[in-house]
């Protein structure tokens, strides 16, 4: 059986399952501690990743039945319908390990392969992402429109590092070439909420190797919607080999330079 939705009836499911799982992690950041580690002793989890991947699993399972779930700690839950969720219950879990802001909640409803809908709730900041495929993105209800395009040599940069030391060395490598020629770089510690700076015009550009599919699946939807160019290299989708999100032009420079 095949029940489809339509896009923004997807959305607006993200953004409730989103926005409670953000309020359950929120009142329990204070005093969390690391559950246990996943692929180095860098990759922690704590028990409100698990909690709150759990609940966001149950919700839209509830609703609609028969949908598929991907989720970072617990896998695939494969359904009959054409509709897969993607959730990251914690997206910048270090960041929320030690009570800082940015971290998020991410969910993205894909049909047939396309991500439709994504939510990215920031709930230190009061911030809620969305976009629907074709409908624009906006946050908190305010569309949004990414920054003006910049030359690289005054393109602020977000980036970040994977958890495996030699994959950090290599990252390192790059960033050694990336930040003599750009404004400056930013470390944020959140995939999610480093796409939808860009979104929003607070940082020009973003880039990573090595994220995972529900690090970038609903926010990659909401800055490709505000006008930003996300891909990987050499026009492939985005992948674990990298993820760029800038405005055309400045796409092009730190592509080059990065491929
Ligand atoms: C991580 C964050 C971080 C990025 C890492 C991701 P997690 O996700 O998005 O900014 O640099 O590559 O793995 O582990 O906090 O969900």
């Amino acid at each position: 059986m095949t029940v489809v939705a339509r896009p923004e009836e997807l959305l607006a499911l993200a953004v409730d399952v989103a926005g409670e799982a953000g309020r359950v992690a929120l009142e329990s950041q204070d005093g969390i501690d690391v559950l246990d580690t996943k692929s180095s002793p860098t990759d922690v989890v704590t028990e409100m990743d698990r909690r709150c991947e759990e609940m966001i699993r149950e919700r839209l399972l509830q609703e609609r039945p028969g949908d598929s779930v991907l989720g970072e700690e617990s896998g695939t839950d494969s359904g009959t319908n054409s509709v897969r969720w993607i959730v990251d219950p914690i997206d910048g879990t270090v960041n929320y390990l030690y009570g800082r802001e940015d971290w998020a909640v991410s969910v993205a409803a894909e049909v047939a392969g396309d991500v439709v809908a994504g939510a990215v709730v920031v709930p230190r900041h009061g911030d809620i992402y969305t976009a629907a495929r074709g409908a624009g993105a906006a946050c908190n209800g305010q569309p949004l429109r990414a920054a003006q395009p910049v030359r690289l040599d005054r393109a602020l940069v977000a980036t970040g590092f994977g958890y495996s030391a030699a994959r950090r060395a290599q990252q390192a490598e790059v960033l050694r070439a990336v930040l003599p020629q750009v404004r400056d770089i930013r470390r944020g510690g959140a995939a999610a909420v480093d796409l939808c700076s860009v979104a929003r015009g607070r940082a020009d550009a973003y880039y990573e190797r090595g994220l995972n599919h529900w690090d970038w699946a609903a926010a990659a939807l909401i800055a490709r919607e505000a006008g930003v160019r996300v891909e990987g290299l050499h026009h492939a989708p985005p992948d674990s080999e990298l993820l760029l999100a800038a405005p055309p032009v400045l796409f092009e420079e730190l592509h080059d330079l990065l491929a």
